[in-house]
């Protein structure tokens, strides 16, 4: 049952209290949720930047809508999703999957080449969307694991991905802003804290065959 309550007390945090502090204990297994995250074929197409700098979250605010959450949040985790994948990074997820698991690279080899004709053949818009898929996954862990620790969070959407890129400087790193989740602890003038939730009915959502 605690799961549901978990998600019952979690709610997208419009105002965060900015003196409290996200501990850098609760931080790290945050950061091991999301490392942990399941990812299509196990690529792991993302980096996450975690910024607690003050200074570069009122920076990034006005990019975000100038939404309050960038400031007032303990961090700020932006989900950077790769631009496109190249036959590098499947052999750099080969290396990495062959040296974990005991195995050769050339056992790999079939499970290589058709990663890159499915994905690296793909067109740069179709790859892009690809990887900011991966990235979501990873956000809602994130979700998920701030609501059991009770940290509020706030995914975020609202904001323009090129001038992000620009202020963290992604593109030179062949990344592009996918999603944004600021965590913190809620503010009591959040109004929205005690709305009840929005939901469709089940009957609505599920069909069982
Ligand atoms: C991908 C995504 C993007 C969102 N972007 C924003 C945002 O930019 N600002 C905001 O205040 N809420 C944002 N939300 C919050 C949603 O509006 C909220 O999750 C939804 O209305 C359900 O309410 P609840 O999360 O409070 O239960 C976003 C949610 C998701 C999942």
């Amino acid at each position: 049952m605690s799961l549901i309550d978990d998600l019952n007390w979690r709610y997208a945090t419009k105002r965060f209290d900015s003196t409290k502090k996200v501990s850098k204990e609760d931080l790290r297994t945050v950061k091991e949720v999301i490392r942990l995250s399941a990812s299509s074929y196990g690529l792991q197409p993302y980096e996450v930047m975690v910024i607690e700098s003050q200074e570069l979250k009122e920076k990034l605010r006005p990019a975000c809508w100038n939404q309050p959450q960038l400031e007032e949040a303990s961090a700020v985790f932006v989900f950077c999703n790769k631009s496109k994948v190249s036959e590098h990074d499947i052999n750099e997820y080969v290396k990495l999957k062959t040296q974990t698991q005991g195995l050769k690279v050339e056992d790999l080899k079939g499970y290589a080449d058709f990663m890159v004709g499915k994905i690296c053949k793909q067109d740069e818009a179709w790859q892009s969307n690809w990887t900011a898929r991966q990235a979501y996954i990873a956000l809602g862990n994130l979700l998920m694991s701030c609501a059991n620790l009770k940290i509020d969070a706030c995914p975020m959407e609202g904001f323009e991905a090129p001038v992000v890129d620009e202020i963290l400087d992604l593109k030179a790193k062949g990344l592009t802003t996918a999603v944004i989740a600021t965590i913190g602890y809620r503010s009591k003038e959040d109004q929205t804290a005690d709305q009840k939730k929005v939901r469709k009915a089940e009957e609505n959502l599920f069909t069982h065959l």
